[in-house]
């Protein structure tokens, strides 16, 4: 945000339902649930939220272009209600939302953004952190944006990039970064070169061992499994998402989508009695994400897809 705001010379930025962009003073503003934000205001102003693309709660049960429409249309009111657009500086969004329930934007969504972008002069931000480093089936989830000349202006990735060693990376155009005011982005932890050795060779490694295609094979056979399992279960609502980063949700039955966070909590709880680690995630804690190591084997996956079940079967009996 202090790049864009620097760039463009522009005060207010565009976040959506359901983000989460951290928890600094700053992106617990940006972040859209509030329980990660409790007793900490007051919180920095111009930032402004619109409404996040969800296909599988969209109203009235639009589809296809009409969910689109309705999505831009609420982007469209928040620079008439919100901010201007010659006053924003910036739309930032996940391009799978992480702790929003692992729900990705619809590319058509995207392009119509990147649009609302360059006819403004506002940049485009894809915060990567959780879907970053070849979790999407590419080494970034915004390359298949770029395919569809709908590429990202600033890139934020973390998390993977160096396997657990703390480090983060802001990456845009040298125009975009040569802007910035020498001594204004910084820290007490950056050019640590422990982590900066660390992320270089977790990011060899991942080019040498294609780690992009074992998220694409890992994503084949976990969508396979986890569609039986929709077509199979009352309480499988919807199955989504990029690559390797694949959301469950669970409802209380397919009709009211009503979401079904205690179901979820009792999976968690006998899933880890049996070995199996499992996480939630979502605005109402209704989603199971599933973001296993991309290192995982053959072996060890169809172990935790079974053991998954089990405690499925188990927490409905
Ligand atoms: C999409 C996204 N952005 C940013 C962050 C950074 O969050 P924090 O500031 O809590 O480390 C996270 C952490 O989960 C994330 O998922």
């Amino acid at each position: 945000m202090k790049i864009a705001r620097s760039y463009t010379g522009r005060p207010n930025v565009i976040v959506f339902s359901g983000a989460f962009h951290g928890r600094t003073q700053l992106t617990m503003s940006m972040t859209a649930k509030k329980a990660y934000a409790v007793g900490m205001g007051p919180f920095p102003d111009g930032v402004y939220r619109a409404e996040f693309p969800n296909l599988y709660h969209a109203p009235g049960h639009l589809e296809g272009e009409e969910a689109i429409k309705y999505y831009i249309g609420k982007l469209e009111q928040a620079f008439v209600e919100a901010t201007p657009k010659q006053s924003c500086a910036a739309i930032i969004f996940e391009p799978v939302q992480g702790e929003g329930g692992f729900i990705p934007a619809p590319i058509e969504w995207v392009k119509a953004v990147r649009k609302i972008c360059d006819e403004n002069g506002i940049l485009m931000i894809c915060d990567e952190v959780q879907c970053g480093w070849s979790r999407s089936g590419k080494f970034f989830a915004s390359e298949y944006f770029a395919e569809v000349n709908a590429a990202p202006d600033i890139l934020t990735t973390a998390k993977s990039m160096a396997a657990g060693m703390p480090i983060s990376a802001v990456t845009a155009r040298a125009e975009i970064m040569d802007q910035v005011t020498p001594g204004t982005i910084g820290g007490t932890f950056g050019a640590n070169a422990v982590a900066a050795a660390s992320a270089l060779k977790v990011i060899e490694v991942m080019a040498k061992e294609n780690y992009p295609e074992k998220a694409k094979k890992i994503a084949e056979k976990c969508n396979k499994r986890f569609s039986e399992w929709k077509e199979k279960y009352e309480v499988v609502g919807d199955v989504r998402g990029m690559g390797a980063m694949i959301g469950i949700e669970f409802v209380v039955d397919k009709v009211s989508k009503e979401p079904n966070a205690e179901l979820v909590n009792r999976i968690v709880q006998e899933a880890v009695k049996l070995g199996l680690l499992l996480e939630s995630a979502g605005t109402y804690n209704n989603v199971i994400r599933f973001l296993c190591p991309l290192c995982v084997t053959d072996e060890q996956l169809e172990a935790g897809l079974q053991i998954f079940e089990r405690v499925i079967k188990n927490c409905l009996n």
